[in-house]
This record gives C-alpha cells, sequence and structure tokens, in this order.
C-alpha cells in the first residue's frame, strides 16, 4: 500500500524539454538547467568561476572544475573583451604545463553513441603577449585538429565513442600555450551522423536564405548545432509563408531539423541555370561528406514539380530529387575527394522550375586509426591513481596511447588493443596498502612499488599476474608474511622479487608474528569490559574508520563510558524515566543527564527476537566510534534480559518532519511556530547530507542507514541537521514494524522502488530517500500524501511529477515559505530530488557528487546579447559561386 513509486521517465522529460524549448524560447528560465542535463547535454565554459544559463539560449554553462585537473584560469584582454558578448568567450584555462592536458567528457549514453563535440576557442591575447599559440586537438587517443586562430572560432565533430568517456586534450606541439573557451557536447540519439568508421567534422553549416539573424542554434535546433546565415548574391530568396510539414513520414523529422532551418532558401534566377558552389580545400586527399537539406516553399500554381539533379565533383556523386510542396528531403553525399570540389544543382527538363537549396552542412571525414587502451587496465591505472593521489603532469588521457604521451613509469605493449606492461611507481610518496586494483593490470611485467610508505600485508593475488617477473617492494613498511604462492614463483625463479627493507615483513614461513596477532583479535569479540581490552579493540577496529580519526577516537574512549550501561543506571540517568520527549510505536524517548552533565535522549526499544546478543553488542560497539558532526551519536547502550536502551546525544530541536508539518513547539516560550526558511532548508539538506556522504565514503566498511527518513534527521539548539538511527535498522526492530512486517528495514513512501524486486538496500537506496528528505524540505509535504478523511493516500512523487513536468514549481513549493525563495536554487533542489529518486540505482548519483551539486548553490546570469555574438567555424573560404 502507498509504496508503489511512480516510474519517473526521462524520455518523458526530454521530450518535454523540447516542448518548452518551443513555448518560452529565448525567456530566461532555470527550468533549462535540469532538463538540458537529463537531455545529454554537457556545457562548460572552460575557466569561468561560477555556472550560470546563457541569456538568448537558455543553455547552463557550467565550471570545469569536475572535468579537469590542470590548467590556470585566465581572463581575455580587457582591450578586446567587449567583441564578443557570449559570456563563455570570456575566459579561457591555458596549459602551461604538460605535454598533453585533458579534460574527461561523461555523457550519460555511454560507448557506441554518437554525440556532437564542439570546442571553442579565442585567444584574446589573455596573456599579453599578442602572439597567437598554435596547438593540436585530440578526439581520445586520436589527433583530431590544429587550432592556431587569433579569433573566436569553434571546432565541432560528430563522434561515436568507443569508451564511456570520452576526452578532448590540448597537445603541446612547441609553438605556444594551449588553452580552451568552452567545450559542449550533445547527445545525438540515432545515427543521422554515424559513418563506419571515422567521424564526421564540420567545415560549414549554412542555413541558406536566412537574413534576419546571424544563426540559429538551441533551442530551436534540439541538438544545438549552429546554422550559421548564409546569402549567395547572384540567388534569389525564398521564405516561406506556410509551416513546413515535421511529421514523422519525412526526413526533417529523421533529421531533426527544425522548421526555422528550412523556412528560408534561395534558388538560381531561371530553370536553366543552375546552383554551382565550390571550394579549394586545404588538404585535397580529405574525403568531404555533404548533407543537403530542401523543401518546396513554394505554391506551385502550374501544376509542375521543381524537380533537379544533384552532382559532385565529376559525378563522384550524383542523385535527383523532385519535391513535393512542404515536404523536406535530406540528401548526403558519398565521400568525395579532390583538389577543388565543386557541386551543382541543375534543373531536369520536366521540371521548369529552377533549383532551390534550403540548407548545407560540409564536412570532411577525420580518421580515428589509433586504438585505446584496453578498458580494464584503464580502470585499474585510474583507481590506483585515485588512491595513492597521484599528481603527475602526463597521467591524464589515455594511460599508453598515443605512444609519444604513454603516462610516466608505465610501458606498454601496443597489440590490438594495448595494454599496461611495466609500472614503475618506486620513490613516489605512496601510502596506505597495495591496492588489489593492481591485480587487474592482466598483462603487468613488471612492477616496482620501492621506496614508499606502503604498509599493509602483500596481497596473494599478486601472484595471480600471470606474466609477472619482476616485483621490487623494498623499503616500505609492509607487514605480515609473504603469501606461499609469490615465494614459490621467486623460487621458481620465474619472479624476480625484492621485499628488504620492510622491517616488520616477516620472511621466515610459518610466520610466528601473524600467529600472535590472531590471538589479539579474540577478546575483542568477547568484548570484556576492561578499559584496556577496549582501547585495544578501537584501535583493532580501525579498518572500520579513517587512519587520522585514531587520535579523537582514543581520545573518546577515555572520556566515555565503554561498557553497557545496567538498566538501574538508565532509570537513575533518566530520573526514574520521568520526562518524555517524544513517543512512537516502538517506545518513548526519555529525557537524561549523564553524570558528567551531558543532557541525552534515551531511546527504549522493543527487543528483536532475531537478533542475539553479541550480534547487538558488536554493532553498538561499532556505532559508538562513528564520528561526524552531522551524525547523532550513540553514547552508550544498555541490553538486559528485558529492556534495550540507546543513549544518544540530546537534539534539542527535534525531528524534522515535526517542523515541516508545523507541529513542533518552541520549547521555552512555545507560543510562535517558526518556519524553516528556504536558506535554512538547503543548510539542512547540506548538513544531512554530509551525514550520509560520512557514512557512504568516510566509514570502511560503509554504513547503509537503511532508513533515510524526515524523522531520522533531527535539529539541536543551533538547527544543526544531524543524521539519526543510522546503521540501527539491522540490528533492532524498525519504529515501524508494527506496519511493515514483511520488510526488513525502510518506511513506506522512502523505499528504493528497486528494493521490492531485489530485496537489496544498498547506498543508493539512502540516496533514494534522501531524494525524498529533499523533495519534502521543497514542498513541506510528508512522503505519504494522506487525504482528510485518511481513506486514501498518494505517494508524493505521484503527485508531484505531473505537476512539474508542467513546469509549474510554484505550486509545489511549501506555501509556509510565502513565496520566499530563490526559484534558481528551488529549481536546482528539485533537479538533485529528481535525480536521487530515479527508478533504477544506477541512475541516481553518489552522495558526494549530490553534496556537490547541494553546496553550489549560487547560479549567477550571463549578461549580454546572444544576438550580437560573432561565431565562426575555422575554416574561412567558404564555398562561393561561379
Ligand atoms: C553500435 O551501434 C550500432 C548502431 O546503433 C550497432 O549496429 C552496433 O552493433 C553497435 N556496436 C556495438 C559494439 O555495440
Ligand atoms: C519570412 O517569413 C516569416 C513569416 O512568414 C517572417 O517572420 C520573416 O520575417 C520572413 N523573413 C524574411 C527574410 O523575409
Ligand atoms: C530526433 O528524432 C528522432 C526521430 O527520428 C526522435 O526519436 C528523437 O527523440 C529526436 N530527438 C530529439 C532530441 O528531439
Ligand atoms: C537565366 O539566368 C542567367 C543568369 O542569371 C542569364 O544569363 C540567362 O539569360 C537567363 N535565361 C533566361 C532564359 O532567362
Ligand atoms: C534536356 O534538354 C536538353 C536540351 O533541351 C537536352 O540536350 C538534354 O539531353 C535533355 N536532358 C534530358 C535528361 O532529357
Ligand atoms: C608524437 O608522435 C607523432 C608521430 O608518431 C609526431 O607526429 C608528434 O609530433 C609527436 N608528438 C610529440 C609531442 O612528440
Ligand atoms: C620502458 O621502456 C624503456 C625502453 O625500453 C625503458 O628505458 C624504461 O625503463 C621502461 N620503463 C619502465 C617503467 O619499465
Ligand atoms: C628495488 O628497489 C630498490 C630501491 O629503489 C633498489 O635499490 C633495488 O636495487 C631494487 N631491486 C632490484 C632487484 O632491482
Ligand atoms: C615505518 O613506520 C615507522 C613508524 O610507524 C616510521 O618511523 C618509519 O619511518 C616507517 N618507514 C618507512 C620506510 O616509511
Ligand atoms: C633481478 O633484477 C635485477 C635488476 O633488474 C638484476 O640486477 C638481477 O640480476 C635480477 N635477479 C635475477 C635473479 O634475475
Amino acid at each position: 500500500m502507498g509504496r508503489s513509486t511512480p516510474a519517473f521517465s526521462f524520455s518523458l522529460l526530454a521530450s518535454l524539454a523540447l516542448g518548452f524549448a518551443l513555448v518560452v524560447q529565448a525567456q530566461q528560465n532555470p527550468v533549462f538547467f535540469f532538463l538540458l542535463n537529463l537531455q545529454g547535454f554537457i556545457s562548460i565554459d572552460c575557466g569561468a568561476t561560477n555556472a550560470y544559463i546563457e541569456e538568448g539560449n537558455n543553455i547552463a554553462y557550467e565550471t570545469d572544475e569536475r572535468f579537469i585537473d590542470s590548467g590556470k584560469n585566465m581572463q581575455i584582454s580587457t582591450e578586446v573583451i567587449y567583441q564578443n558578448a557570449l559570456q563563455l568567450s570570456k575566459n579561457l584555462r591555458s596549459f602551461p604545463n604538460g605535454a598533453r592536458n585533458c579534460y574527461t567528457l561523461r555523457p550519460g549514453g555511454g560507448s557506441n553513441n554518437t554525440y556532437l563535440i564542439r570546442a571553442s576557442f579565442w585567444y584574446g591575447n589573455y596573456d599579453g603577449k599578442n602572439q597567437t599559440p598554435s596547438f593540436n586537438l585530440y578526439i581520445d587517443v586520436n589527433y583530431w585538429t590544429t587550432v592556431s586562430n587569433g579569433k573566436y572560432i569553434y571546432e565541432e565533430i560528430m563522434y561515436v565513442s568507443q569508451t564511456n568517456d570520452i576526452q578532448v586534450c590540448l597537445v603541446n606541439t612547441g609553438n605556444g600555450v594551449p588553452f580552451i573557451s568552452a567545450l559542449e557536447l550533445r547527445t545525438l540519439d540515432d545515427d543521422i551522423y554515424r559513418l563506419g568508421s571515422g567521424a564526421l567534422q564540420l567545415n560549414w553549416r549554412h542555413d541558406i536564405g536566412l537574413s534576419l539573424k546571424k544563426f540559429i542554434r538551441y533551442p530551436f535546433d534540439v541538438y544545438d548545432r549552429i546554422w550559421e546565415a548564409k546569402n549567395y548574391n547572384f540567388w534569389f530568396i525564398l521564405n516561406a509563408t506556410s509551416a513546413i510539414d515535421l511529421s514523422e513520414n519525412n526526413d526533417a523529422y529523421k533529421y531533426n531539423i527544425s522548421g526555422q532551418v528550412l523556412q528560408t532558401a534561395q534558388r538560381s534566377m531561371n530553370a536553366s541555370s543552375p546552383m554551382h558552389l565550390e571550394w579549394t580545400p586545404s588538404i585535397s586527399t580529405k574525403k568531404w561528406i555533404v548533407y543537403f537539406y530542401f523543401v518546396e516553399i513554394v505554391r506551385l500554381t502550374d501544376g509542375l514539380q521543381r524537380e533537379f539533379t544533384i552532382s559532385i565533383n565529376d559525378n563522384q556523386f550524383k542523385k535527383t530529387v523532385s519535391l513535393e510542396y512542404l515536404k523536406p528531403v535530406v540528401v548526403i553525399s558519398t565521400p568525395v575527394t579532390g583538389s577543388l570540389i565543386s557541386f551543382s544543382i541543375e534543373s531536369t527538363n520536366n521540371s521548369g522550375h529552377p533549383p532551390i537549396l534550403n540548407a548545407v552542412e560540409y564536412y570532411t571525414i577525420g580518421d580515428l586509426p589509433n586504438v585505446p587502451t584496453a578498458q580494464d587496465d584503464v580502470k585499474a591505472i585510474n583507481d590506483i591513481k585515485a588512491m595513492y593521489c597521484i599528481k603527475r603532469e602526463s597521467w591524464q588521457g589515455d594511460p599508453c596511447v598515443p605512444s609519444n604521451f604513454t603516462w610516466e613509469g608505465l610501458n606498454c605493449s601496443y597489440g590490438n588493443p594495448p595494454k599496461i606492461i611495466s609500472l614503475k611507481l618506486s620513490s613516489s610518496n605512496l601510502m596506505g596498502n597495495i591496492v588489489s586494483s593492481l591485480s587487474h593490470l592482466s598483462r603487468l611485467e613488471y612492477l616496482d612499488l620501492s621506496n614508499n610508505q606502503l604498509t599493509g600485508a602483500i596481497p596473494e593475488i599478486l601472484a595471480k599476474l600471470p606474466h609477472l617477473r619482476f616485483l621490487n617492494l623494498s623499503g616500505n613498511n609492509l607487514t605480515g608474511s609473504v603469501p606461499k604462492a609469490l615465494n614459490k614463483r621467486a623460487m621458481d625463479k620465474t619472479l624476480n622479487m625484492s621485499l628488504t627493507g620492510n622491517v616488520a615483513l616477516c620472511l621466515a614461513d610459518p610466520c610466528l608474528q601473524r600467529k600472535k596477532k590472531r590471538d589479539i583479535l579474540i577478546p575483542l569479540v568477547a568484548s570484556v569490559s576492561s578499559f584496556f581490552v577496549i582501547l585495544f579493540g578501537a584501535l583493532a577496529l580501525v579498518w572500520l574508520s579513517k587512519w587520522r580519526r585514531i587520535a579523537e577516537l582514543s581520545k573518546r574512549t577515555l572520556r566515555l563510558k565503554n561498557r553497557p550501561f545496567k538498566y538501574g543506571e538508565v532509570s537513575r540517568i533518566t530520573g526514574n524515566f520521568g520526562r518524555v520527549i517524544g513517543e512512537g510505536g516502538f517506545g518513548k524517548v526519555y529525557l537524561g543527564t549523564l553524570d558528567s552533565g551531558t543532557v541525552v535522549a534515551v531511546k527504549m526499544l522493543s527487543k528483536s527476537s532475531k537478533q542475539g546478543y553479541k550480534e547487538f553488542q558488536a554493532e553498538a560497539q561499532l556505532l559508538m566510534i562513528v564520528h561526524h558532526g552531522n551524525l547523532v551519536s550513540l553514547l552508550g547502550y544498555c541490553d538486559d534480559s528485558k529492556h534495550v536502551a540507546l543513549i544518544y546525544e540530546y537534539m534539542a530541536n527535534g525531528n524534522l518532519r515535526q517542523h515541516l508539518s508545523g507541529v513542533f513547539k518552541m520549547q521555552p516560550t512555545g507560543d510562535h511556530l517558526k518556519v524553516l526558511t528556504w536558506s535554512k532548508r538547503l543548510q539542512i539538506a547540506v548538513d544531512a547530507g554530509q551525514g550520509l556522504d560520512y557514512l557512504h565514503n568516510g566509514c570502511k566498511p560503509p554504513i547503509i542507514h537503511r532508513d533515510m527518513k524526515t524523522t531520522n534527521i533531527l535539529l539541536n539548539e543551533n538547527f544543526q541537521a544531524k543524521i539519526a538511527d543510522f546503521g540501527l535498522s539491522r540490528a533492532f526492530a524498525t519504529e515501524n514494524d508494527s506496519y511493515v512486517s514483511t520488510c526488513p528495514a525502510g518506511t513506506p513512501g522512502y523505499l528504493d522502488p528497486e528494493f521490492q524486486s531485489s530485496g537489496h538496500l544498498n547506498k543508493k537506496s539512502d540516496v533514494y530517500g534522501f531524494g525524498i528528505i529533499l523533495f519534502e524540505l521543497i514542498t513541506g509535504r510528508p512522503a505519504i500524501m494522506r487525504s482528510r478523511d485518511g481513506s486514501t493516500s498518494m505517494h508524493i512523487l505521484e503527485w508531484l511529477i505531473p505537476i512539474v513536468e508542467r513546469g509549474d514549481l510554484q505550486s509545489v513549493m511549501d506555501p509556509r515559505l510565502q513565496g520566499e525563495f530563490d526559484i534558481n536554487s528551488a529549481w536546482k533542489a528539485m533537479e538533485i530530488a529528481m535525480s536521487c529518486t530515479r527508478p533504477t540505482a544506477i541512475q541516481r548519483p553518489d552522495i558526494n557528487h549530490i553534496l556537490a551539486e547541494l553546496k553550489e548553490s549560487s547560479v549567477s546570469k550571463s549578461s549580454g546579447s546572444f544576438e550580437m555574438t560573432s561565431l565562426e567555424l575555422h575554416s574561412d573560404n567558404a564555398p562561393v559561386t561561379r
């Protein structure tokens, strides 16, 4: 009941975005901020300091922060900055260091999808040297083009990616410092620009006959292709008086071409003169592909049809087309080459009307000869890079390819695909354990990790690397014994292994030291209530927590009571259960005061019959060492034959649900009820996000909360939010035991829809619950909304999604805010909440990503007019008439 969640349709939103695009057109509307991202757009203003929405086209640009590690933000010279009104042209990122610097784009569509990728450049004398640099651009492992123009230009490619990530790299060729102004990616949903091999590089894209504007792009073009206005003097301009037919049964639909682009055209002066265009390619061996767009926009009254033949370079390509009124036709040429490319469009004898041309795209085929490194190796080496925080200039882009950019310390074999065969990270300040990702480098022959501060045991899996013949781990702080399998290979002389200088490493077999360690672990489980054992136990439990927490931890261990409370003590600190501060189906919560004077909340629970004493105790011990400013600390517990009590830090302002529904009475004054302001709500979301991030990413192993909901978000006297009851749902009966008897954990309304099919709760289930909490903060409504008489109920998403899809944010906002909120940040919050509650776990982001989004609260607006901006492709000698 009430637990079904409407599937949130991705494509629905995408098509919705189109609807909006047409309705609101140039109007500034933050709805785009979240719709655009869903639509497969990535728009990066390189070098920008904050995100913004570009006026005129409503494209939301973000900074390049999450796409690249290297480079410097720079500003265009103030002397020329006014020359281009486009916000993204005004700053850039430059790369004085490193031979290759790469942006990593992660489009949702993944591999084997076609993407339009556009890189923009404007030197604008940003470095005051008045010297335009020249450098190369790579798309993944292949050369794309050379950039060497001082004007504002862009390069565009239609690219089918082989991998999930796409990297755009700037390569220093010794002719000046590479830089980039903007990088845009658009996901194309079908194969209209897909080649068998290679990629289409745009040379020009013309909207013929357009004269009132300089160009047309998004939102008129759904893929944000930029159609530049083009008029040829000797031809006659035509303008449609009726709407172009864009229905499913013609080419405009298939190629997603806007009526705006097609409604203007040019024709030759009379039926006997052809339309002729020609140009001289800078590289004569390049293969060209031309996309022609035609539609009859003149109502012909003489009963004849316009019919013409397109031919390129002496019939390398030839095709005859006849047009029906308002029905678009797209013709794509086969690849053509020559030192001069010329095409003509000539009327056939039975046409009687001059030829016409509405729009045209000119592409050359870019070869993609290089094969990227095997993806397993790429993933493994990137994991290694992340785990050891390796920051080296060359460690960007593909690890092996092209071969002169192989990462420093790596050697590769260049088969198909290339693989990593040697890794040398000696004297590189590596800390922590030897990571298991190393064992995924399946062709590895040579591994040198000497002279670092590696700790822990040597993993057995290293012996499983079939090709490993050299292993140097000397000069580290490794412990434990050497895995038998490695010793055996060293004895066999199939492995040259060096382990000297690891003082605590036990070389003998069997290893005596190791046995001793095991003995220490046993009393920990038994948990004898002696102070020393607990302290030792806490240290042994370090795997549960981060290294740097040890100091804090042992301090806490000294301060706090480390054995279970007796029932009598619980009774005493609560003044014989004198003051009830909360009540639920599970039992009551009492106010208490510890001997130290600390005010606490004591929660009495019904005892779960399924849970054994030891498991309970182990879990409670574990939770007592988890500390974070946004988690309600468990200070102690009591577990005797009849009673279970949990002793928590006291949170003066109750739970978030009470505040949102207005039932919380301010304790001392009690008379007036404060409404949480919008900014306070955002702060609460950030607080809760931080707490959850700590559970998921700060604790090892991660802790899954399993019951994220507004009644578990508590507020202290300063309204700082903390998450309560984490990790407990496994150990204790849930509060709502009575009415979710079939569920092991979770609360209706907050339950991950995937859980019902898989039965698994994981991090992403918590993210789902977090999303529902966000929706409650935005709307003030509970997760399950009930009718007044209680007879019917509705999930918050069921109610909200149809309204938001209409773009009506105002109607869902909490009325108690009385309109006092920033519309942009409200949309942003809505966007985040939507992403958290996507139907499948895989679609939901990690909490640390969500947290970053939440924190990035300010969304500024750009100034300047889009219409006045000049845009230019790299090549200047566009096709001319003869
Ligand atoms: C890639 O996509 C194309 C067309 O969409 C399909 O024919 C082909 O099989 C796909 N290739 C792979 C490796 O998935
Ligand atoms: C073409 O026609 C449309 C509407 O019919 C009009 O808005 C537009 O200004 C015209 N353009 C030209 C170049 O005449
Ligand atoms: C493009 O057109 C195809 C039909 O050919 C359609 O399925 C798709 O949704 C369109 N894409 C966009 C972004 O409108
Ligand atoms: C057609 O136009 C061309 C050039 O515009 C001109 O030279 C020619 O005389 C015209 N022919 C007719 C039949 O009008
Ligand atoms: C069209 O007419 C011209 C002269 O009138 C003639 O030379 C040509 O062969 C005709 N073409 C076709 C395809 O009939
Ligand atoms: C990398 O190698 C290619 C040819 O293999 C060469 O053209 C290019 O200049 C080299 N780049 C650098 C930076 O050495
Ligand atoms: C890679 O190969 C080169 C040339 O064979 C050699 O000089 C270098 O030491 C090797 N590097 C590693 C990490 O194996
Ligand atoms: C292993 O590394 C250490 C320190 O870098 C070095 O001194 C030693 O010679 C290396 N051992 C072998 C067998 O190469
Ligand atoms: C090993 O650890 C000890 C203390 O834990 C430290 O003093 C020593 O410098 C470390 N040795 C190396 C090689 O890192
Ligand atoms: C192990 O490697 C080192 C350095 O490459 C070399 O000097 C030594 O002879 C090798 N030892 C064996 C037993 O192959």
